[in-house]
């Protein structure tokens, strides 16, 4: 029998690396602060981290520009620390999945500093150039996530050229066959290197459309979700020619046949469509394109039981052969404590918004600090270092607030995270949440987060298990996982108030004592659950 791939029900643990420690006291995390934090990150049960970029770059959207695809950041250490990490870090049965932004790169990589020169240079194609209206106007209305039009006039070259993100995030051309023969060479660089996995920044907007057809605009109770915020221009449109263009899953296949050849090897693409299911669901087909995608929908601000389900049922009748990954949070979004039911920032709310992240079918990104039960940090505008929050203050703070530095004990200074100024403040709603003090308290989130983990790896239903849903009351989300036979019931209470679920006659249960936890009752007929409780159940 085929073994189970490792990521098939993986728990990745995103670190910021930013933030997660700071080794030479700079103010900003590094990867030999990474390598010192792996005991701490094994302990958690977790399968394997994913680490946003540390590549060379000038940081002006903090490593998602890149300047050398080959090259470490002087700020994160060197090639030797990466290599040394990849050791220490399987050493410790942890799989590494590094952040490859192949969208677009820094304005300052080589490449670019050649196309933009001229028109006939050899690396003249290697970006998406466009002449200007006859007015002098961008060839079209597409604009920027991050504000303004996606079109920058570039004076040596008398064009436009495209950026879905910053102006100093020029998009790659993908049309070019040579610049995409490049790519994988340089996603064969870190294959070569022993990396375990790729996570695909922005992968939809690789291609664009040739003919440079202007989007259509999109009515106004159309414009949420897609993690884009209503009151960025970006939502009036509907992006269907500046993303997921029909040429992208050409290249997605040529991606697989490169990983194929590096058995073990994982991807998993960042989603954020027009209609993200469909399209998780496309990229993932067939076994012969991405492994496993995650999208922004479980990133919203109301994650009602009944919103949880439809999203998770209709990916999975979309889905035929691919594998979902899940998340709450990430580096992009306002942490999850705060942003779902916000005015409860309890320890019981954390753990149970964990607990079900880690019972969906599929893999799970937890993002660093939700082991803690993290809240968003008060930024105040001066403190502010995100461009997009720049541009968007004040209906819109940016992304800082859950970029902070990792509290990792509450009485040294910055939280013991660095001894220099930190890049961003170490917030002091953090400190009680603090690593020491969790580590001290059999009950905090953080043990409660390793407990469910290490019952978890006990739980095949839980790992590899189909989904099925079950009728429960309103702030109830009610499961099965089956697997090989055995079924598990999972009941979570997403609310403050204790609920008691009726499930008689439907069938009878055996519960499961999954973490000392007391504030559940299961018979056969009911399920009592205290409020943000959850329940397992062997179904009989
Ligand atoms: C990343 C962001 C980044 C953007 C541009 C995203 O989807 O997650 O942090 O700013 O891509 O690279």
């Amino acid at each position: 029998m085929q073994q189970t791939p490792w990521w098939r029900g993986a728990v990745i643990y995103q670190v910021y690396p930013r933030s997660l420690m700071d080794s030479n006291n700079d103010g900003i995390g590094d990867i030999p602060g990474i390598i010192s934090k792996l005991d701490y990150i094994a302990s958690l049960g977790v399968d394997a981290i994913w680490i946003s970029p540390f590549f060379k770059s000038p940081m002006k959207d903090f490593g998602y520009d890149i300047a050398d695809y080959r090259a470490i950041d002087p700020i994160f250490g060197s090639l030797d620390d990466f290599d040394e990490l990849i050791v220490q870090a399987h050493a410790r049965n942890i799989k590494i999945i590094i952040d490859q932004v192949l969208n677009h790169t820094s304005d300052q990589h080589a490449w670019f500093e050649e196309s933009r020169q001229s028109k006939d240079n050899p690396k003249s194609d290697w970006y998406v150039w466009a002449e200007a209206n006859p007015d002098g106007t961008p060839p079209n209305n597409w604009l920027s996530i991050f504000g303004g039009s996606a079109w920058e006039w570039e004076p040596r070259r008398c064009q436009y050229y495209l950026h879905n993100f910053l102006k100093t995030q020029p998009d790659l051309n993908y049309h070019c066959t040579e610049l995409r023969e490049q790519i994988l060479q340089e996603v064969e660089f870190w294959l070569k290197r022993g990396v375990d996995g790729l996570r695909l920044d922005a992968i939809i907007f690789c291609f664009h459309d040739q003919q440079l057809r202007s989007n259509p605009a999109k009515p106004v109770e159309e414009r949420k979700g897609r993690g884009f915020r209503e009151d960025n221009p970006y939502a009036f449109q509907r992006h269907i020619h500046d993303t997921c263009q029909p040429e992208n899953i050409g290249f997605l296949e040529s991606l697989r046949s490169l990983m194929n050849r590096y058995p073990g090897t994982v991807t998993l693409g960042e989603i954020a469509s027009e209609d993200s299911l469909k399209t998780m669901a496309e990229y993932t087909a067939g076994n012969t394109r991405l492994h496993m995608t995650y999208s922004f929908e479980l990133l919203v601000d109301n994650l009602s039981a009944r919103y949880i389900r439809e999203t998770v049922e209709t990916l999975e009748e979309n889905l035929t052969d691919g594998w979902p990954c899940w998340a709450f949070g990430n580096h992009d979004v306002v942490r999850v404590m705060s942003r779902w039911n916000g005015k409860d920032q309890s320890p019981a709310k954390a753990k149970l918004l964990n607990e079900l992240l880690f019972s969906l079918r599929g893999s799970v990104c937890s993002y660093q600090g939700e082991e803690l039960g993290l809240i968003e940090a008060e930024i105040e505008q001066h403190q502010l270092q995100d461009p997009y929050g720049i541009t968007f203050w004040p209906r819109f703070k940016g992304r800082d607030g859950c970029r902070t530095p990792m509290p990792w004990s509450a009485k040294n200074i910055n939280s013991g995270f660095s001894q220099g100024t930190t890049w961003l403040p170490v917030a002091p709603t953090h400190l009680p949440l603090a690593v020491d003090i969790q580590e001290a308290d059999k009950k905090s989130v953080l043990n409660a987060f390793r407990k469910f983990l290490a019952w978890r790896k006990t739980q095949p239903a839980l790992l590899w298990g189909d989904i099925k849903f079950l009728d429960a009351p309103e702030n109830v989300l009610m499961f099965v996982r089956s697997y090989q036979g055995q079924s598990l019931l999972a009941a979570f209470n997403l609310s403050a108030d204790t609920t008691t679920v009726d499930i008689s006659g439907d069938f009878s249960v055996i519960p499961l004592e999954k973490a000392g936890d007391t504030a559940v009752k299961i018979n056969s007929k009911q399920i009592l659950l205290a409020g943000y409780a959850s329940a397992f159940a062997l179904i009989d």
